[in-house]
């Protein structure tokens, strides 16, 4: 990375979801290095760890329901007075065949990546709209572009979040505003 870029982030404040997991540890890092001040969310209680005086704080709830998206953006704008970037990396992965797929699984992994994107993506949406700036990062997955076998409920919510993130793109999204969806290969 160019110190260019290091600049272009300093003192944005991002939001991160799936904060305490592996990729979400990371992104919060590196953010914080780069002088971003951060919402670190997770349903874990282990995403207080990240707890940093001023730079960070930690929301913790299930991004399933709408009250956690709006606690989240509350915490950026009354901790840090904006928000900038939305990082929607919190997610659940399944792998299991389609006739071994109970409608609960179905709904789990719908209602955690999808429902889950839509409801921050919106939140956050209101806040970008009226301060005519913002950017969101989606974390699909390559599964939700060709499907993989055994994936039926996560290909179908990474696919989802893939034409959540394009319909935004294409619509809503204000002027000097951007969304991209993103898929990880670890
Ligand atoms: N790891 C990979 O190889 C890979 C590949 C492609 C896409 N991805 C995507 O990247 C993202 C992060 O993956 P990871 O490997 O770090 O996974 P991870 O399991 O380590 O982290 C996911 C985090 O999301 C949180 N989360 C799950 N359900 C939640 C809920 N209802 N409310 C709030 N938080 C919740 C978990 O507590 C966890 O901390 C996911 O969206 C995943 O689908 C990962």
């Amino acid at each position: 990375m160019t110190g260019q870029r290091n600049r272009d982030l300093e003192d944005k404040v991002a939001l991160v979801t799936g904060a305490a997991g592996d990729i979400g540890r990371s992104v919060v890092e590196r953010l914080r290095e780069r002088g971003c001040r951060i919402v670190a969310a997770d349903v874990k209680a282990s995403v207080e760890s990240l707890a940093d005086q001023g730079r960070i704080v930690c929301v913790n709830g299930d991004l399933r329901q709408e009250q956690t998206a709006q606690d989240a953006v509350s915490a950026a704008l009354t901790h840090f007075g904006a928000l900038d970037i939305l990082i929607n990396n919190a997610g659940r992965h399944l792998q299991c065949s389609t006739l071994d797929t109970s409608s609960a699984q179905w709904d789990a992994i719908l209602e955690t990546n999808a429902r889950g994107t839509f409801l921050h993506c919106r939140e956050a949406l209101k806040v970008m709209s009226e301060r005519r700036s913002g950017s969101i990062v989606n974390v699909a997955s390559i599964s939700g572009v060709i499907g993989i076998a055994g994936q039926v409920a996560y290909a179908a919510s990474k696919g989802a979040i893939i034409q959540i993130t394009k319909s935004w793109r294409s619509s809503s999204l204000p002027a000097a505003s951007g969304s991209m969806p993103s898929h990880p290969a670890l």
